[in-house]
């Protein structure tokens, strides 16, 4: 029998003398000590998990009581406003008391400036009021990109081809005000064009939100694990990549700068994303900046788990656990994910 303090006896080692084996093993650290019991290991966790932690990302569409799977993301709806506020309920008796809305915008709504965007009555505006109104405790967090109503799918607006930088800058600032309008508590740019968060705060400032704040996407890289949100909201860029705005994945020194402009430009909170791939990235932010630092567990990582435990090839609930853990000891304080409300459950 091998005892339980993970000893070699003479039985389970039959081949080894006892005075032999105290030769070989004199004095020897034993860093085992430390995880005998789930009492012990509870006790030494470094890190830990609360569901205030996590921020659910929804998405939303028009109509009534409607529930669309996403079929890249099992377990993600679309849900139309009414769906929401009750999936919203739900995540507040979890802990969970954050969701980033994205909205599902139809086709013939988009145009190549994303005009709906700025709509004082357009859906993210709409359903931002009914979850103020109905949840005043929940904290409201609104993309700012226009590629949910633009009709080439990109963050900003497209000219000849080319995304253009400023006077994609000016269309954010004003679509940051029309959200604060509506109540959102943070807005989050996901954009990645140079200067937003500068424009977005003085915007917000001269339109009397200066309490509204900002979750930057400060270090946001061009990912093929952004697949599945695409399908979500049909946002796929119609003609080219997003090579020329989100970060080349070979650079970490990179979004260190990103993450110190937008802090200098007025960022309250700001993120890495995708996460899992990212840890690197996470933890050399998390060593540079005083202010909360987020990561965003993208689509395609949420994907992977949910298709291998599909397959059986995975424990999902397990690999979902670890994966959120090892965000947190890398650095990030808050994590965007779609397990948020499975994981608060867990916990
Ligand atoms: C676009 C946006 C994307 C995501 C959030 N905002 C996709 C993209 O940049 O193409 C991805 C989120 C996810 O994959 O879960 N502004």
């Amino acid at each position: 029998m091998p005892n339980c303090h993970g000893f070699v006896t003479k039985e389970n080692l039959p081949f080894l003398t006892r005075k032999e084996l105290e030769k070989t093993m004199e004095n020897p650290i034993r860093p085992r000590r430390n995880r005998r019991s789930k009492a012990i290991r509870n006790m030494l966790a470094e890190v830990s998990l609360r569901p205030a932690q996590l921020v659910w990302p929804v998405f939303v569409m028009e109509g009534k009581k409607t529930r669309e799977p996403i079929s890249a993301m099992p377990g993600v709806d679309r849900v139309t406003m009414d769906t929401l506020l009750m999936d919203c309920e739900k995540a507040l008796k979890l802990g969970v008391c954050s969701v980033a809305l994205f909205p599902k915008i139809a086709e013939e709504k988009k145009d190549p400036h994303g005009k709906e965007s700025l709509n004082p009555d357009g859906l993210v505006q709409r359903t931002v009021k009914l979850l103020k109104k109905e949840l005043p405790e929940l904290s409201l967090i609104t993309d700012v990109a226009l590629d949910p109503f633009s009709s080439d799918g990109h963050d900003g607006i497209v000219a000849n081809g080319k995304i253009v930088n400023d006077e994609s800058v000016a269309v954010l600032a004003k679509m940051a005000v029309s959200q604060a309008q509506a109540g959102a508590d943070f807005v989050a740019p996901s954009d990645m064009m140079d200067g937003r968060i500068g424009a977005i705060r003085s915007a917000l400032d001269q339109a009397g939100f200066s309490e509204v704040g900002i979750i930057s996407y400060a270090a946001k890289y061009a990912s093929a694990f952004y697949g599945p949100f695409r399908e979500a909201l049909d946002s796929a860029p119609k003609a080219g990549d997003k090579k020329t705005y989100q970060m080349d994945y070979r650079n970490s020194r990179e979004a260190l700068r990103e993450v110190f402009l937008d802090i200098d430009e007025g960022a309250d909170i700001v993120m890495v994303k995708p996460a899992g791939a990212y840890l690197d990235v996470i933890q050399q932010v998390r060593a540079n900046v005083e202010i909360p630092v987020a990561a965003y567990q993208v689509s395609g990582e949420y994907a992977m788990i949910k298709a291998a435990e599909k397959m059986g090839w995975i424990n999902g609930p397990a690999a979902m656990e670890e994966s959120l853990f090892a965000i947190r000891r890398a650095g990030a304080d808050l994590i965007f994910t779609y397990f948020a409300l499975e994981m608060a459950a867990k916990l």
